[in-house]
């Protein structure tokens, strides 16, 4: 079976297309057929090196969509045909996502939401995940305001829209071109990005506010914009120290891997249209580099696929 493989770490001309053994799912795993694989920023990290210690070869990328072509023993949760969508670890030693047959514990997949493509689908396990993630460590109230920095992205739109679910008053950033997107998102207010969103937001805030969920990795330059006793939610390491009492969570979506009636509701909620799955291009596995030099350069609104 076809799949990308980094061999070595390095820029994009690292990334191969590799045949490689058919998986064999075990007890409690489901084999899925792949149709479509995202490219995240995480997949830059892993190939780059950024991560560190993963071993090599590594198979890139968390999230997939596809119909389950064999499950393990004992799994009861889906069957040979379902179309599925699924989150992977791609630290593991049998890879991540981008692979025409991945092999993963049937708890890491859920059914497709009602009325999305699976390249749409494949959109929302891990980014959806990380929000929701994001959100159970928040535990904010409805009625609290969450700030969300990089809106416009994956992260960020879906932060805005699960922040709506849950009653929240949402403070969004985002450049000139891309008003209109976190607002069509539901952002109730819209501020500059850049070096001073923390001042942006205090100002449309006052008092700052309850918490903000950081996806464009500003670090301690947003703890301005935070209320004393707040709470910032961090999804790469958050460097510097807090203050004014201030609590900083360390999101990691790996935390979800396994959490599947979370990404089952993730799905039901797409299929509801309270999430929006957004797809930007597609690409062959042999095109996976052209992936990596469009996300690394910035600009990319939705996600990019690599379909099998
Ligand atoms: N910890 C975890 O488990 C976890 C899970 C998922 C994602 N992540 C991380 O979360 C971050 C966001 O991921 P994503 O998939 O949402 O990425 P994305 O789709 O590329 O979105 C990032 C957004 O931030 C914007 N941005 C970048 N630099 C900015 C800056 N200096 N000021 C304001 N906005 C800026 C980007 O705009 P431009 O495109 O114009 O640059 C883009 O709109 C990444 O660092 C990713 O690695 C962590």
């Amino acid at each position: 079976m076809k799949a990308v493989v980094i061999r070595r770490f390095g820029g994009p001309e690292v990334l191969e297309v590799a045949d490689l053994p058919v998986p064999e799912p075990g007890p409690g795993e489901v084999r899925i057929r792949v149709a479509a694989a995202t490219v995240n920023p995480t997949d830059i990290g892993l190939r780059s090196g950024a991560y560190g210690a993963v071993p090599l070869p590594a198979i890139p990328g968390m999230e997939l969509a596809g119909t389950v072509d064999a499950v393990g023993a004992g799994v009861t949760t889906c069957h040979a045909g379902d179309r599925v969508m699924a989150i992977v670890q791609p630290r593991r030693p049998e890879g991540g996502a981008q692979a025409e047959l991945v092999v993963v514990p049937a708890d890491s997949v859920a059914p497709i939401p009602s009325g999305a493509s699976l390249t749409e689908a494949a959109t929302l396990p891990m980014n959806g995940l990380t929000v929701r993630r994001a959100l159970d460590l928040l535990q904010l109230p409805a009625g609290a305001t969450l700030a969300i920095t990089g809106a416009a992205g994956a992260v960020g739109g879906y932060a805005i829209q699960l922040g709506k679910v849950e009653g929240l008053r949402i403070v969004a950033d985002a450049a000139p071109a891309d008003v209109a997107l976190v607002r069509g998102l539901g952002a109730d207010i819209v501020v500059a990005r850049g070096q001073a969103v923390a001042a942006a937001i205090r100002a449309a805030v006052p008092g700052g506010v309850d918490a903000l969920l950081d996806a464009a990795v500003q670090g301690a330059a947003v703890l301005p914009a935070v209320r004393d006793g707040g709470q910032i939610a961090a999804v790469r390491r958050f460097e510097g120290g807090s203050e004014r009492g201030i609590r900083i969570h360390q999101v990691g979506v790996t935390d979800y891997l396994r959490n599947h009636a979370a990404l089952a509701a993730l799905g039901q909620l797409a299929g509801a249209g309270r999430l929006t799955l957004r797809v930007t291009a597609t690409f062959p596995p042999e095109q996976v580099g052209e992936a990596h030099r469009r996300l690394q350069a910035g600009g990319v609104r939705g996600r990019m696929l690599i379909v099998f």
